[in-house]
């Protein structure tokens, strides 16, 4: 039986064929990224394979990293574009590739990354990938810190659901994001679509973005126990 971390491996291995010298890279966070992706992504460079690339991190974690590796971090200020961005996800629906991020809490810097990439490639393995995302899954949501109470209540009240404010260890009351807001993670109720759900958070003030990525695969590599699976967005 292969290990989760083989199972990404190999899929990251797939999305680094898309990743030439000259390349401005963005990178997407989270564990697949920050313990598989990127040290393969490294390795690369430090050995010559790939030469001339900027890196474009999504959040500190994988900021961090290519700091530590001796490595230039690009600031989203510095870049008009970006040639590939490599990123996982929590859940993607086989057939649309519309993913749920945000896990990590940094969908809304991962949302602006993919809006500024040519070709953004996801790594996942085979846990990941459903028919539909069900109702109950968590959609991680970026609100304005001190307006977290506030549009937690709203979101309650229109969806019928019961909203979490994300809390994490290490730090007493909310988890604050790299750029500096609360997440409330909203269930997917059970009679709203993606597409729904996506315009409501967009027609919510006090929400800076939402975790629904639809229409922004290229291609989605997924580590399954036989092989890795190809699967080709329209993007
Ligand atoms: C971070 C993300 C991550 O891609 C997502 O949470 C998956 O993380 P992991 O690789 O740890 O399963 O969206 O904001």
């Amino acid at each position: 039986m292969r290990s989760l971390t083989d199972l990404r491996r190999q899929a990251a291995e797939k999305a680094l064929t898309h990743v030439e010298s000259g390349m401005i890279i963005g990178l997407g966070s989270g564990s697949t990224m920050g313990d598989v992706f990127f040290p393969l992504l490294a390795e690369r460079i430090r050995t010559g394979v790939i030469k001339d690339v900027r890196l474009v991190p999504s959040s500190r974690q994988i900021e961090f990293k290519i700091l530590e590796e001796g490595l230039e971090a690009a600031s989203f200020n510095q870049i008009e574009y970006v040639d590939v961005t490599i990123d996982s996800a929590d859940i993607l629906e086989r057939e649309s590739l519309t993913a749920i991020k945000g896990g990590g809490g940094a969908m809304l810097l991962e949302k602006v990354l993919s809006s500024v990439s040519r070709k953004m490639i996801l790594v996942l393995d085979e846990r990941k990938i459903v028919d539909k995302v069900p109702p109950g899954f968590p959609i991680p949501v970026e609100v304005l810190q001190n307006l977290a109470l506030l549009v937690k209540k709203r979101v309650e009240k229109a969806l019928g659901v019961n909203v979490k404010i994300r809390t994490g260890s290490g730090k007493v009351g909310p988890v604050i994001t790299d750029s500096g807001n609360a997440i409330i993670d909203v269930p997917l109720p059970e009679n709203r679509s993606l597409d729904w759900m996506d315009d409501f958070f967009k027609n919510t003030p006090g929400i800076l973005e939402n975790g629904i990525f639809k229409g922004v695969v290229s291609y989605a590599y997924v580590g399954t126990s036989s092989g890795v699976l190809e699967l080709k967005g329209r993007r």
